[in-house]
């Protein structure tokens, strides 16, 4: 399989999805975020906090080249991942790239509950995290369509909703199922 990235904005589901999908499926998990937490040796808030975002943005792409060049690896990327360099054409010319698409209001709600992580929106309060959302996303959309797949990821709120998704992304994108060789033996 070739490599199949998870992209999209901050709280659509990457990680979400991508864990449930590396527990099914006979595929590396790479979510970036935590491979270049490893790398650097803390949290990606103290990355910013210490060295600032366009630091950030530099590791985030030399990890991304180094994840880029693997086989049968699905990569849950950052929500700013695509928008930096030549991120979207590298990972285009790698695999499959995949939008993960949520509505406004889905969003807002994930983000109030996990903003404490994320840097860019740690400070905001509810009303300017709602509007933050609305002028970012805009600004991100034109590398974001630049994605080969979109996948709706509104759903995705309960176990249930992560394992129905979970199907969808296996039959429509044929990842390979974990066991799924000696079942049919
Ligand atoms: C960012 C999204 C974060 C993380 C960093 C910057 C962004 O990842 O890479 O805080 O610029 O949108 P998630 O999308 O997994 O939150």
């Amino acid at each position: 399989m070739k490599a199949i990235f998870l992209i999209g904005y901050m709280g659509s589901g990457k990680s979400t999805l991508g864990k449930a999908l590396a527990r099914r499926c006979d595929v590396e998990f790479i979510d970036l975020d935590d491979y270049i937490e490893a790398r650097a040796g803390k949290k990606i808030r103290e990355i910013f906090a210490d060295e600032g975002e366009a630091a950030f943005r530099d590791l985030e792409r030399r990890m991304l080249v180094e994840v880029s060049g693997k086989d049968n690896v699905l990569v849950a990327c950052g929500g700013g991942t695509p928008c930096f360099g030549d991120n979207m054409e590298l990972m285009n010319s790698c695999g499959t790239t995949v939008l993960l698409q949520t509505s406004h209001g889905r969003l807002l709600e994930r983000l109030k509950r996990g903003r404490h992580k994320r840097p860019l929106i740690a400070n905001l309060s509810d009303e300017e995290l709602d509007v933050f959302i609305i002028e970012q996303l805009a600004k991100r959309m034109p590398h974001y369509g630049k994605s080969a797949e979109v996948f709706d990821s509104t759903l995705l709120e309960d176990e249930n909703q992560i394992e129905e998704k979970c199907e969808a992304f296996i039959s429509r994108f044929g990842l390979p199922v974990k066991g799924s060789i000696e079942e049919k033996v």
